[in-house]
């Protein structure tokens, strides 16, 4: 009893001399014959489902014939969409709200040059877009603001009865992930992120032979925005961007880079993310920046000029994301993914490696040629990107490139949204999706903030992750 007791309190006094300032465990300190302690991990609260609520996975609306469309934020970004819009079937342009009457002005031309009526137009007030929303003749709102303006957008639209689409990163905060799902649920309203990288040719022909096992069990994927913004800072409306990346640690740009990683792991359709650490390098690049431009010596800018993010999931597969705006590097999504039977990798060289038992003799009659050591020959590759071109491509290539925005993708992914709509369809991307790619701007952040301590992610779906088994693009039949 006696040396039980000793034993407990000399256990204890060994635990409380190992415990660090921020309650982590330091390794070399781990008593013998013991499990090794955990590190803490940092858990935000997951607010509680209200009764008679429930999950929106797989939602369907009642299919519409016309998807009627009013545009919110018509800066850089909008007027593209309202294009692309001019050219997919089965939409009617009906409001058009930018604070900046100018913009809505050019916005109007857009439809009078392809031969369109004008639309109805809101500006001049910080509100007249609620406006837009409470109009009774319109689906689909459609938001392309600076960041801080699209939570409360949505949510106003779908409180009105309206279907939305958000630019990414549709939230910001934990607060708003929330307040979006809870409205999506509660109004069983679509509530989609605007994530066009998905749509990419090498993304989704990848997706596709990843969907059909060509890289056995994937393990790790990695994705990232890395591109130089000083060319733009000085063109967004107000500032908003380069100040929001002033006032914000962590990766506040995270889709591009997240969105084709969880649908290669089939994230809440099989597999959710558990936990993510991040760090970030200190910051030079954006004061330097302003310095230039302004002469301000900036002593107190948050965001790091480099930050790193892992990921592990459930199922034990790991997620690498990176975020960096300021250096002097090539564009790169990084977008990379590892399986049990071989590799893809889009930046800076589109490649494939595979085992040469994957590789079917239609790809490739010469299997001595092939090896997992490096990559597929240039033959191979295309004869392997044509044999998994996705059925989206094959359908929407041409027109895609024809129409553009990014190389077609962006008209791709407003396709799928009306053809979704207007079939009674899931859409692509769902609110969860949504939730789990814009939970890094605000849990990246705290991770950093505590010594890159390990952030739960929580399970959005609130118990829904494993209900759908495997990621796929809904079509009619
Ligand atoms: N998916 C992509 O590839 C991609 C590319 C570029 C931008 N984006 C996203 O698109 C969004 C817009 O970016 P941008 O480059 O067009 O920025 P921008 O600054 O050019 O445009 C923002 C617009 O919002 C308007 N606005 C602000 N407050 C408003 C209000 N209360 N009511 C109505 N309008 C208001 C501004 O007047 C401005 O015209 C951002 O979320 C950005 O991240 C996405």
């Amino acid at each position: 009893m006696k040396k039980t007791f000793f034993s407990g309190m000399a256990g204890m006094m060994l635990l409380a001399s190992c415990l660090t300032m921020s309650g982590f465990l330091s390794t070399s300190c781990t008593p013998k014959n013991t499990e090794p302690a955990k590190p803490q991990m940092i858990s935000l609260p997951v607010p509680e489902r209200e009764s008679g609520q429930t999950d929106v996975v797989g939602l369907v609306a009642p299919a519409l014939d016309t998807v009627r469309v009013g545009f919110i934020g018509l800066g850089m970004r909008g007027p593209g969409a309202v294009q692309r819009f001019t050219h997919i079937d089965g939409t009617k342009i009906v409001a058009l709200c930018d604070l900046r009457p100018e913009c809505v002005e050019n916005a109007q031309k857009i439809l009078t040059n392809a031969g369109l009526p004008e639309a109805a137009a809101y500006s001049g007030s910080e509100d007249a877009w609620k406006q837009l929303c409470e109009r009774d003749d319109i689906d689909l709102v459609y938001i392309a603001t600076d960041w801080k303006h699209h939570a409360p957008m949505a949510i106003y639209a779908m409180e009105h009865g309206k279907h939305v689409a958000i630019e990414v990163p549709a939230a910001m905060s934990m607060d708003e992930i929330w307040a979006l799902i809870n409205t999506s649920e509660k109004t069983r309203k679509h509530c989609m992120q605007l994530e066009n990288c998905v749509y990419d040719f090498f993304e989704l022909t990848t997706l596709n032979m990843a969907q059909q096992g060509l890289f056995g069990e994937i393990l790790h994927v990695e994705g990232s925005y890395i591109h130089n913004l000083e060319d733009f800072w000085g063109a967004y409306w107000n500032n908003w961007r380069l100040d929001y990346n002033r006032t914000h640690r962590g990766d506040v740009y995270p889709t591009h880079g997240i969105g084709p990683a969880c649908q290669l792991l089939d994230i809440h359709r099989g597999d959710k993310m558990n936990y993510l650490v991040a760090m970030d390098t200190k910051s030079v690049g954006a004061p330097r920046y302003i310095k230039e431009k302004t002469g301000e010596v900036v002593t107190d800018f948050k965001n790091g000029d480099h930050t790193l993010t892992l990921i592990r999931t459930e199922n034990g597969k790991t997620i690498h994301i990176q975020h960096n705006v300021v250096s002097p590097r090539p564009y790169s999504r990084m977008y990379q993914l590892t399986g049990t039977d071989g590799f893809a990798n889009k930046y800076p060289v589109e490649g494939y490696a595979l085992r040469p038992a994957q590789v079917s003799s239609d790809v490739a009659p010469n299997h001595e040629d092939l090896s997992a050591h490096g990559f597929v020959p240039e033959d191979v590759k295309k004869a392997l990107m044509e044999k998994y071109k996705h059925p989206i491509h094959k359908e929407l290539e041409e027109t895609a490139k024809k129409v553009g925005g990014h190389g077609g993708m962006d008209y791709i992914m407003d396709y799928r949204l009306v053809y979704c709509l207007r079939n009674g369809l899931p859409l692509d991307m769902d609110v969860y999706d949504l939730a789990e790619w814009c939970c890094l701007t605000e849990l990246t952040g705290i991770s950093i903030e505590n010594n890159s301590a390990p952030v739960e992610i929580p399970d959005f779906t609130r118990g829904a992750w494993n209900k759908v088994k495997g990621y796929r693009h809904a079509m009619k039949n």
